[in-house]
């Protein structure tokens, strides 16, 4: 069970063979979104990233540039972090494999493995695909000869390795899955888990012929194969990442680990058994999410057809692209990236909705009561209880991980206020003397209900909904979960209308 109170999420770390494209950028927004949740609940929260360096792949990357591994990884993991810091990305600490303080660590575990007596010497042959940086069997190969996610050549590889008793984690991993039936989510996604550990084997953990990892500290002539070196960097992050304060106690074991459905099978069955084999806590969760798609197919290297999020970024905010994935890609499955897609979002429901809607409510209240927010008359009971709900609902829709669930609820209240400006019709009020506590009610109703909303929505446009907030004479920085409920706001607050929140933006076309 997770410790209430604290959250520790991860994200996977990214290869620097590539740049980073909108699937990298995809795991990293939701995991923001949920860390930013869990902040504003008043969680003690951890949220890690970062770039896994090591291994051939990077090495032949680094090699096809006429740069040295070093090099290569030092210019292209800045470059995440780069562009994680344009986005204003929330992590707590942004790790690399080839950190010295990391590398030490996962030679401390792999010790405590081979201590237990789980790892042995032995000759492997398999079919090797360098982008997967892993070993496949005859009957896994596409058409007797290519990689079933790459449909690249796999090449023959044959090497003295040390391998990793994965077999005798067999059962434990199942007992594990009965026991922790959110281990991995969605459910199905527990299934697929279940079935792979059902038939798991042994698993090379060292390579001989190459250099570009981390030395096996009793066996220096193998480097480790770098999934283990990657995965481990979720626990040895925690000993170095605040400076001199080791937060492994604080923080371990991660509440949530977030990952898209092509690493599940190290995620969920790997990971847990080197981690019961060094006698380490396991993971309270993880949460496997599906692919971006454009035209039908995964945006990868391999296929070509990746996006660099950084032009819609300035075209249209980070906010934008952050509601963009999160509302259109239900977390947990595929789902399609499309200029079309992403126009209409942003122009229809950001623009039109939730934009117009803080501009008409501040308008209004600038317009009839001189820019003071009228204090509330108390006849909107109704209204008071839905808020409630809606709370509750985007509360328990982030229990379960479901970013996108939680997305729709809040938006259902953005909804039901425009809803209820054309049902109050306060323009129509204003013109009747007698009718002013209809309109005072009409008017604090609205600046209170959006006062909610965008507080909701705060993980998921954290600049929009500060300035909404202040636009609405709210303290708007990093608004807390608490502040959410119905009659939080700060009384006598005076709005102050600005530019729009989300303008509007001519496409290319026009
Ligand atoms: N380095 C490994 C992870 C090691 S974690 C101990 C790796 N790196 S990766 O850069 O290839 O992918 C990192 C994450 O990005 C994965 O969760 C992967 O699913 C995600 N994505 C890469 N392309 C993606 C899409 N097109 N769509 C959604 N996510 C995708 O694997």
């Amino acid at each position: 069970m997770p410790v209430p109170g604290r959250f520790y999420i991860t994200t996977p770390i990214y290869y620097v063979n590539a740049e980073p494209h909108v699937g990298h950028a995809y795991t990293t927004i939701m995991s923001d979104i949920l860390a930013r949740h869990h902040r504003q609940r008043g969680d003690d929260t951890f949220f890690l990233t970062g770039t896994d360096e090591h291994g051939d792949k990077i090495a032949r990357a680094a090699a096809e540039l006429g740069r040295s591994p070093q090099e290569h990884t030092d210019v292209i993991s800045a470059r995440f972090r780069d562009l994680w810091g344009t986005f204003g990305l929330s992590h707590d600490f942004f790790i690399r494999t080839t950190d010295a303080a990391h590398k030490a660590g996962v030679q401390a575990v792999l010790e405590r493995i081979h201590a237990a007596g789980d790892i042995y010497k032995s000759t492997y042959g398999g079919w090797y695909c360098t982008s997967c940086e892993a070993f496949y069997t005859e009957d896994d190969l596409v058409d007797g000869k290519l990689c079933p996610q790459h449909g690249r050549p796999v090449e023959w590889v044959e090497e003295e390795n040390w391998f990793f008793r994965l077999s005798a984690y067999r059962d434990r991993l199942l007992a594990l899955y009965d026991a922790n039936p959110t281990f991995v989510r969605p459910a199905h996604r527990l299934n697929e888990a279940r079935r792979i550990a059902e038939a798991v084997e042994d698993i090379s953990i060292s390579r001989a012929n190459v250099t570009w990892g981390v030395p096996v500290p009793w066996d220096p002539e193998h480097v480790v194969y770098v999934w283990v070196d990657a995965l481990l960097n979720y626990y040895t992050a925690l000993a170095y990442a605040i400076g001199d304060a080791d937060v492994t106690e604080r923080f371990w074991p991660p509440d949530l680990q977030v990952l898209g459905k092509d690493i599940l099978k190290f995620h969920a069955v790997i990971w847990p058994a080197l981690l019961m084999a060094a006698g380490i806590e396991v993971p309270h969760g993880l949460y496997i999410h599906g692919f971006v798609l454009k035209g039908g197919e995964r945006l990868s290297k391999t296929t070509g057809n990746l996006i660099d999020p950084l032009p819609y970024v300035e075209r249209f905010g980070i906010d934008a692209l952050r509601w963009y994935l999160a509302r259109e890609i239900r977390f947990g499955e595929d789902g399609p990236f499309s200029d079309e897609g992403f126009d209409g979002r942003y122009h229809s429901e950001l623009a039109n909705e939730l934009g117009n809607l803080l501009n008409r409510t501040v308008s209004m209240i600038e317009r009839y009561r001189g820019g003071d927010v009228p204090a509330d008359p108390g006849d909107d009971g109704a209204l008071a209880a839905e808020v409630t709900e809606r709370v509750a609902a985007v509360t328990a829709a982030f229990d379960s991980a479901d970013v996108t669930g939680a997305a729709e609820e809040a938006w259902k209240l953005v909804r039901r206020l425009n809803q209820l400006v054309e049902e109050r019709a306060p323009w129509t009020l204003a013109r009747d003397d007698a009718r002013a506590r209809e309109l005072d009610q009409a008017l604090s109703s609205l600046a209170e209900g959006l006062r909610v909303a965008v507080t909701l929505l705060w993980p998921y446009m954290p600049g929009s909904s500060e300035r909404a907030l202040a636009s609405l004479g709210q303290p708007a920085e990093s608004p807390s979960l608490v502040s959410a409920a119905w009659g939080g706001g700060v009384a006598g607050a005076r709005v102050a209308l600005t530019g729009p929140l989300f303008p509007r933006i001519e496409t290319e076309a026009a």
